[in-house]
Order: C-alpha cells, then structure tokens, then sequence
C-alpha cells in the first residue's frame, strides 16, 4: 500500500461473502491500493483465488486474507455484503459495527440489509450487469459490463481511483431506478427459468412462458408506479431485451435450483410482495410463482 506516513490508513475492507461477486469486486479493489480481508467464522488464515477474465489474458492469482469475527480487534468500519441473501443475516450475526459504517451491498435483489445497519451508517448500492460463474477458488469473469454505485449524494472520495481499476464502474445519482430495472428484469427471469429449468431465451420462444413473463412485468410496474407515479412502466421490453441478450445463458436461480441451493427468491419477487401488502394490493402472478418456487425447491423456503 503506497500511504503517505502522514495520511492515516483508509480503513481495511471486510468481506462477507468471497464468491463469484465478492472476489471479483476484491479484485479491483486490491488493485486499487485497498486492503480487502475475507470474515469467516472457521477455515484457512489466507483464501488462494484464481480469476479467469474472458479476454485472453493469463489467470490471475489473488491471496486473500480471513479473519474470524471473534479476533476482530475493532469495530469494522468499511464492509463489502456479497453473500446470496438468504444468508445475510446469518453472516452479520454478531458482527461488531462502527458507528460510521460504510458497506457496499452486491446483492440481488431488495431490501437484505433493511434494519440491520447503525443508523448512520452510509449504504453504497451496486448494481452490475457483469457476469461471475465458478467455484471457489477459480472464478470465471463470463463477461465485465456495467456497474453502478449509488446511494450517497456524492461519491465518496476513493470512488475515482475505484473506477479506473473497474471497468464499467460509473457513480449513478438514480441507483434507485437502476435497482428497479433489475429487480424487474430478475423478478421475470430468474423464478421462470428456475421453475422450468430452462435457458433464459426459452422466455422468449414459449408464447405461454412469454405471457407469465408479460403479466410478472405488468404487476411489477403496477406496484412501482404506486411507490412512485414517475416510475415509467412499460417494462417488458428491456427485460426481453436482457433475456435476448443472455438467451443462452442460465439464470442464478436456475442455477441454484439445479444444485439444491437456497434461492434468492426472498429478496426478489419476496420484495415485490412485501412492499405490495404494505399497500394493500395483490400480485397474483408473483405469489403463485413465489409458491411454485418455494414448493419445487424446498430447501428455498425461509
Ligand atoms: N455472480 C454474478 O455474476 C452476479 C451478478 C450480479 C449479482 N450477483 C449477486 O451477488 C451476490 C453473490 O452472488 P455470487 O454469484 O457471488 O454467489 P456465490 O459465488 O455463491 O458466493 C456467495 C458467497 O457467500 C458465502 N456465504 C454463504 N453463507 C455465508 C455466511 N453465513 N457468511 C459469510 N459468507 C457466506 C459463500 O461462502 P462459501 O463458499 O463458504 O459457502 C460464498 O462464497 C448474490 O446476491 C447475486 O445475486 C451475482
């Protein structure tokens, strides 16, 4: 790290969750000068990582360290939440906060972290359109699109030297709208590829799966545009456009149902539903298939 002995130390980043997500982002954070070590409650000192980016170039070898929760020495004041969401509150269970928290949240979905912060801490949303897939310890960089990170009026002051060693990374004043197309584009695809075990394209050759995908778009607009009536609607055409975009590819739900893995059906289309009761409003098509995920995968039920 390459401080002036006369600025203190930023303080060291805390990662929960180092897989697909969480390594990549601790790879461009180490290479921007920021020191990154894994939290786990048991296992190896030291994580050896290796990322293949789909450019050509040789893999690259990354050494994490890990401490455990408990031989933390002071409250953790930058920490990075890239864990599934069923097992955020798992993985912050007793975990010593500072009161001037900062986290970065690289999660799908919605609303993981609601009331489990210090009040004043600073949220940074991110949202990416990049793809990870692998196994620790290698790690497969599919593709490096855009990502955005949002939340606070003003990046913070190591955000310019972030980005210049992440490509795509841009600050977005409209995190929030970011994470609604998202979660709209997730809530179509993730549950009914999941379900029908079927490579996301398939949502746009089976007219009876494009009509569940056109209703699920339809009463998400609904409810957004209750949140908030400038929400523009209409969102069926940009998520087919990330589905011909990735007609291809296998969804992250889709992929964990495969494995007998936890979904993360809770944050997604659980959102919906959640922000739809305080309102009073039904969205038959997402309780049906929240329960049709929930029934197929068991092991998902929370
Ligand atoms: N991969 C992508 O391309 C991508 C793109 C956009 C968004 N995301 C989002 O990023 C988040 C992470 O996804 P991912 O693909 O990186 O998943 P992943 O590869 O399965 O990594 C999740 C990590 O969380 C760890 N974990 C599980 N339980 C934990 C606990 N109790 N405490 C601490 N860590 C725990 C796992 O550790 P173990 O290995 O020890 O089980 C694993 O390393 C998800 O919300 C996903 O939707 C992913």
């Amino acid at each position: 790290m390459s401080t002036s002995p006369f600025q203190p130390s930023p303080a060291p980043w805390f990662l929960l969750g180092a897989g697909n997500m969480g390594t990549l982002a601790a790879w461009y954070l180490r290479n921007a000068d920021q020191a990154v070590t894994v939290l786990r409650r048991q296992g190896p000192a030291r994580l050896d990582k290796t990322l293949c980016f789909a450019d050509g170039r040789p893999a690259q070898a990354l050494t994490l360290p890990v401490i455990a929760p408990a031989a933390l020495r002071a409250p953790i004041r930058r920490l990075i939440v890239a864990c599934k969401t069923p097992y955020t509150d798992d993985a912050l269970a007793g975990l010593p906060l500072a009161g001037d928290l900062t986290v970065l949240r690289l999660q799908n979905g919605l609303g993981s972290l609601e009331g489990r912060l210090p009040r004043a801490a600073t949220l940074i949303e991110v949202v990416t359109t990049t793809a990870v897939k692998g196994q620790h310890p290698r790690h497969e960089i599919v593709a490096e699109n855009h990502s955005w990170m949002g939340g606070p009026a003003t990046p913070p002051a190591w955000f310019a030297t972030l980005a210049r060693h992440w490509p795509g990374l841009a600050w977005s004043d409209a995190i929030r709208d970011r994470q609604w197309h998202k979660l709209i584009a997730n809530a179509v695809i993730n549950p009914l590829t999941a379900l029908h075990d079927v490579a996301n394209g398939r949502l746009l050759e089976d007219p009876a799966l494009h009509a569940e995908a056109a209703a699920l778009a339809a009463e998400a607009d609904t409810l957004l545009r209750r949140l908030d009536p400038h929400w523009p609607g209409d969102s069926l055409p940009q998520v087919m456009a990330v589905v011909r975009a990735t007609a291809g590819n296998t969804s992250s739900m889709r992929a964990d149902a495969q494995r007998g893995a936890v979904t993360e059906i809770d944050a997604i289309n659980g959102w919906l539903l959640r922000q739809a009761a305080t309102l009073g409003l039904a969205l038959p098509s997402h309780e049906r298939i929240v329960a049709a995920v929930r029934a197929r995968h068991p092991i998902g039920k929370q």
